[in-house]
């Protein structure tokens, strides 16, 4: 195991929105060889409920980010005049550009579960989401590694789930969990995000003395 290599894995691979390259295509072949790596994650019972679809045909991407861009450009236009935090504000930037430029994203994938957490007998919802977010995780790592960027994004919500689901054509039957952009990036240099130090969030044994 090179340590050092996984390492820079571990600690670059970032949420990758304006540094997607749009005039690159991305190949079926490598999309399936990140895919075989990503389903090497663990699940729940090993229950491997997990489903991929990976949208590339131009037409259904513009269907898929038309939705996108209604929904998230009204959330961010709602939120943006409360943001002081000049990062967090660098954030929602970033995600704007993201909403407007998704139709060019290369390929889109939709990681779903096969099943409801609101049908009969459901697994608990730590297992039901814990079995797919390693996953992906695995999936954007692998992506990383052949010099691909992805972020991760959550707009399976609330009624436009529904909107979704139709230009999809999912199954009443299944969840889908996140929609990642994928793209080769502009550049292969990112780095290790701040974070606190380690030392000041974790404690040992006991919470409390
Ligand atoms: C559960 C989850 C949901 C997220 N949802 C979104 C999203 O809807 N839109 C988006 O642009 N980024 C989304 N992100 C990406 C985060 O904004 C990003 O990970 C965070 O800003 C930190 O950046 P980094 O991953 O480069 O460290 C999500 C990340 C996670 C883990």
């Amino acid at each position: 195991m090179d340590i050092a290599a996984t390492d820079q894995l571990l600690s670059t691979t970032r949420a990758v929105r304006r540094r997607l390259d749009l005039g690159r295509p991305v190949e079926r072949d490598v999309i399936l060889e990140c895919l075989r790596l990503a389903v090497q994650a663990p699940t729940g019972g090993n229950k491997q409920a997990w489903r991929w679809l990976v949208v590339d045909d131009p037409e259904v991407r513009a269907k898929v980010a038309d939705i996108y861009a209604g929904q998230t450009l009204a959330v961010i236009d709602r939120r943006y005049p409360h943001i002081k935090d000049p990062q967090t504000r660098r954030v929602y930037d970033s995600a704007r550009y993201l909403a407007t430029v998704l139709a060019q994203v290369p390929v889109l994938i939709v990681p779903c579960v096969q099943g409801r957490l609101d049908e009969p007998n459901a697994t608990h919802p730590a297992a039901f989401y814990g079995s797919i977010f390693p996953a992906i995780w695995n999936l954007q790592l692998a992506l990383r590694s052949r010099r691909m960027g992805s972020v991760l994004t959550t707009p399976f919500v609330g009624d436009d789930e529904r909107r979704y689901t139709e230009v999809l054509r999912l199954p009443d039957t299944m969840t889908p969990v996140a929609l990642l952009p994928v793209a080769y990036t502009i550049g292969d240099e990112f780095k290790p995000a701040e974070r606190p130090p380690v030392e000041t969030i974790t404690r040992w044994n006991r919470w409390t003395d």
